[in-house]
């Protein structure tokens, strides 16, 4: 049975997507097979994370519709071959995702669900879903509230297992917060799974329509890098923070 792991953000725009495609490439660089689901119906890009557009024609609208079987609707992302992306339909679709959910966790290593911004569905459904929860923030004080909203509402559900990944790490925004690392790890109030910094090498791998992983293979400086420390961490490895 594969671990099924949610990722969520109070606010918007925090980086989950990018994560989510990340973290699918690191797993499957370790040799596991990994499912990306988008579920972000109606506003999906994961694809594009992937390096994949054009090729990610069907989706789990199709799937749930009776459309076409659940094995046409993955698509393969190219230079990680134990990796698949289940894209979301244009149209939010009636049923959720917990059928889907338990085939895919029947057949893969890894199910990773990337939700949308803000706490409805992503909360609810991943308490329900998910064994584990990444809260993705940027660092900055009102992706902290966010977060940190988003973490008492995983709580008061009796939620999975669920840590803090604190995004777009900038010296100088920390320094002119007065925060360090782990004063916000301690607002957010949950365990961290990880620093990515800043780097733009995240927005240039998009605009070449290439995952973040396989244009930058840099082994211990940038967002990547730091995607691949969380990608073990996630697998059980003992990789220290920073
Ligand atoms: N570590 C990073 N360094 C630089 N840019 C980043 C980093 N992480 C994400 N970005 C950029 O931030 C923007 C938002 O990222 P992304 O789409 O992954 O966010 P999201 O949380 O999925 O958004 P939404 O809430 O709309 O689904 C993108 O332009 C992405 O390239
Ligand atoms: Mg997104």
């Amino acid at each position: 049975m594969g671990t099924v792991i949610a990722i969520l953000s109070g606010k918007g725009g925090t980086g989950k997507s990018t994560a989510a495609a990340a973290l699918a490439c690191g797993l499957s660089e370790l040799g596991r097979s990994v499912v990306c689901v988008d579920a972000d119906a109606e506003l999906r890009n994961l694809d594009l994370c992937l390096g994949l557009s054009d090729e990610a024609l069907l989706d789990y609208g199709d799937v749930l519709a009776g459309r076409c079987s659940l094995d046409k609707a993955l698509a393969a992302p190219a230079g990680f071959p134990s990796l698949r992306l289940l894209p979301a339909p244009q149209e939010p679709a009636e049923e959720g995702l917990a059928d889907l959910c338990a085939q895919l966790r029947e057949r893969f290593d890894y199910c990773i669900l990337d939700y949308p911004g803000g706490l409805k569905p992503g909360v609810e459904e991943a308490s329900r879903l998910a064994d584990r929860v990444l809260v993705v923030a940027t660092a900055d004080p009102c992706s902290h509230r966010d977060a940190e909203r988003a973490a008492q509402l995983l709580r008061t559900g009796g939620s999975p297992e669920t840590f803090l990944l604190m995004n777009r790490v900038s010296p100088p925004l920390l320094k002119a917060m007065g925060l360090t690392l782990d004063d916000s790890m301690d607002r957010v109030g949950l365990r961290i799974i990880g620093y990515v910094p800043e780097d733009k090498r995240v927005s240039l791998a998009l605009a070449a329509g290439k995952p973040l992983l396989e244009a930058d293979k840099r082994p211990r400086r940038g967002a990547a890098a730091a995607f691949r420390r969380i990608a073990r961490r996630l697998d059980g490895q003992r990789v220290p923070i920073r």
